[in-house]
């Protein structure tokens, strides 16, 4: 783990491993040494998923993938994403060392770009694994710089019109376990260690183009201005405001973030002409998403209206919430009853690789405290005490559900 986090150190601490950055390479490469050594047969797909196999009696079998990202977003922590892949590859050491008979193959996995942060469209490797990615969602996934997501993929061979083509067969996956921080305050609040997940609330995001009129900040009087900002800063209030409304359990508890931001000309002295911001909504109830997304997307066009502006609202990804599979839930729960280890049963308002296994196999998840709650943080922090309970519990249940007859 210490080796993985040196890789993207910046300052206070923080961790950036952008997907498809020479960073995050080089934390695919430190893996890639840590499978071999560990003696795993690897596989990397052309997107750059890594697979460390350790075959069992029948390597025809299906096989249990384990397995998380290693991937960060911009001055993030040392521990979302890696504890699931180091967890992974430590409990098939583990299995390997002890020559612990398995009737199947288990496989590390290590998915490409996870985060949104770049293209702001996340779980890629996972989504390309499960053939979830479409046509529409490649248009508008472009990075800060201009780089198109549609034109890193064609580089290494995933075109528009076969976007399936990572697809992996389901009949060779038994199952999908992600051991993940939590990432929020629950487990600590409650003094438990271990969080079962039982469901993950997905994303809906726009990308919101306000256009104004850029003009002389000195020159031009109040009343003519057509400035692209001030717009932008009356729909990021109403995204907090709406979702507040909606923040309550029984209205779906949705979130709503705008995250990121881009003015142009920005500078001091022009009215900003144009304004482009990211909107992030989330909840665990579709329903109560598509209506707080709704009613952002009606603001937006009523704000532009108002002002005699123009705006694009342009989607980028739509998901369903995801429930994980309700056989390894329990599963999972009678290991930890078993060894007296307190847990809670919990949906995860953190998105994760999972919700796209989910599409082709039985997933399930395991949390792990995250102190404060704090994530996507150079203060994110675990205790290496709870991220070692949390990858014995994972070895267990990849023996359990190796040893199932499904
Ligand atoms: C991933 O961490 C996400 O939920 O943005
Ligand atoms: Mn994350
Ligand atoms: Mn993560």
């Amino acid at each position: 783990m210490n080796a993985v986090s040196r890789i993207g150190l910046g300052d206070h601490g923080s961790v950036t491993r952008l997907v498809f950055s020479i960073k995050e390479l080089r934390g695919r490469q430190l893996l890639i040494h840590l499978m071999t050594q560990a003696g795993l047969k690897i596989h990397i797909d052309r997107i750059g998923n890594i697979f460390g196999r350790l075959n069992g009696s029948d390597p025809k079998a299906p096989a249990v993938l384990a397995g998380s990202h290693l991937d960060t977003v911009v001055h993030g922590g040392k521990f979302d994403g890696p504890v699931g892949v180091i967890g992974a590859l430590e409990a098939v050491r583990t299995l390997k060392e002890n020559k612990v008979p398995l009737p199947c193959p288990v496989e590390v996995v290590c998915f490409v770009g996870e985060e949104s942060s770049r293209f702001g469209f996340s779980t890629l490797g996972s989504s390309l694994l499960a053939g979830q990615v479409r046509m529409e969602h490649l248009t508008n996934a472009v990075d800060a710089h201009g780089t198109k997501l549609e034109d890193v993929l064609s580089s290494v061979g995933i075109y528009r019109d076969n976007l399936v083509s990572l697809t992996r067969d389901p009949a060779t996956v038994k199952a999908y376990l992600e051991l993940h921080i939590e990432q929020g305050p629950i487990l600590e609040a409650k003094n438990k260690k271990i969080g079962i997940v039982t469901s993950i609330a997905a994303p809906s995001r726009l990308k919101v183009v306000f256009t104004g009129q850029a003009d002389h900040s000195g020159t031009t009087p109040m009343e003519m201005r057509k400035d692209a900002l001030v717009a932008a800063a009356h729909l990021i209030l109403y995204v907090e405001q709406v979702c507040s409304e909606f923040s309550q359990m029984d209205k779906g508890r949705v979130v709503g973030t705008v995250g990121a931001i881009k003015i142009d000309p920005g500078v001091i002295n022009a009215i900003p002409g144009k304004a482009e911001l990211s909107v992030d909504i989330r909840s665990i109830s579709a329903e109560a998403k598509e209506r707080v997304t709704r009613l952002v997307k009606d603001r937006a066009e009523q704000i532009a209206e108002d002002r005699n502006i123009a705006v694009d609202i342009l989607p980028i990804r739509d998901e369903l919430p995801v429930a994980l599979d309700g056989r390894l839930l329990p599963l999972i729960r009678e290991i930890c009853e078993e060894k007296g280890i307190p847990y809670e049963i919990m949906p995860s308002g953190a998105g994760h690789d999972a919700m796209q296994m989910a599409k082709i196999t039985r997933a399930g998840m395991i949390f792990v405290p995250s102190k404060r709650g704090i994530s996507h943080s150079p203060l994110e922090w675990t205790d290496p005490q709870d991220i070692c309970l949390g990858t014995q519990l994972l070895l267990e249940t990849i023996v359990r559900v190796a040893n199932e007859k499904i």
